[in-house]
């Protein structure tokens, strides 16, 4: 009696154990193609937004920027030289600006890859020059604020 008691339970563990197993598997098979399809259109729609911000508003990592660097055309030169246009130019080319000697005899061009240099470590990339900033150590970030420069040429 007792014998087939445990027996019958353990049938019942081993039946409801393989329904559950059942129904995980089934659950596994269904929920990912949605969960794809559900971050596939999520995606796109946040690419499209921040395509579209990319060229009026500056991208968050670039607050810190401006609390030395005005961006308008014709504003005045804070801590920092105006950075309007400043993609493509000679580095310590702004006029009415008073760079280092460092940064002005640098023969410098900021394109991509010597902004991205600089801005990721200032005195390593330009010993002596005197921004005063460690330095921004995401690449994301660093290219997302390059991306943004090249929109106030
Ligand atoms: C604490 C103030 C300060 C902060 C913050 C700062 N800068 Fe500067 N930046 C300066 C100064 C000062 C110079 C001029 C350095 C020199 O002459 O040696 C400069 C120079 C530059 C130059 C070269 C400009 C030219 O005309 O050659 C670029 C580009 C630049 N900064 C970009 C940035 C970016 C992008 C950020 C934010 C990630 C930033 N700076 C943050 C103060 C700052």
């Amino acid at each position: 009696m007792t014998r087939s008691l445990v027996i019958g339970v353990m049938g019942a563990i081993a039946f409801g154990a393989s329904l559950l197993i059942t129904a995980c598997s089934d659950n596994g098979t269904e929920s990912d193609p949605q969960a794809d399809a559900a971050t596939g259109s999520s995606a796109s729609v946040t690419s499209v937004a921040s395509g579209a911000q990319a060229s009026v508003a500056a991208p968050e990592s670039f607050a810190i920027c401006e609390s030395c660097h005005a961006v308008q055309e014709g504003a005045d030169h804070g801590i920092g030289p105006n950075l309007h246009s400043v993609f493509g130019t000679a580095a310590g080319s702004k006029s009415g600006f008073e760079y280092s000697e460092v940064m002005a005899a640098s023969g410098v061009i900021w394109d991509e890859e010597s902004l991205n240099a600089y801005l990721q470590s200032p005195q390593e990339f330009l010993p002596g020059n005197r921004m005063a900033f460690l330095g921004e150590a995401d690449a994301q970030a660093r290219g997302e604020i390059i991306d943004f420069l090249k929109t106030l040429n």
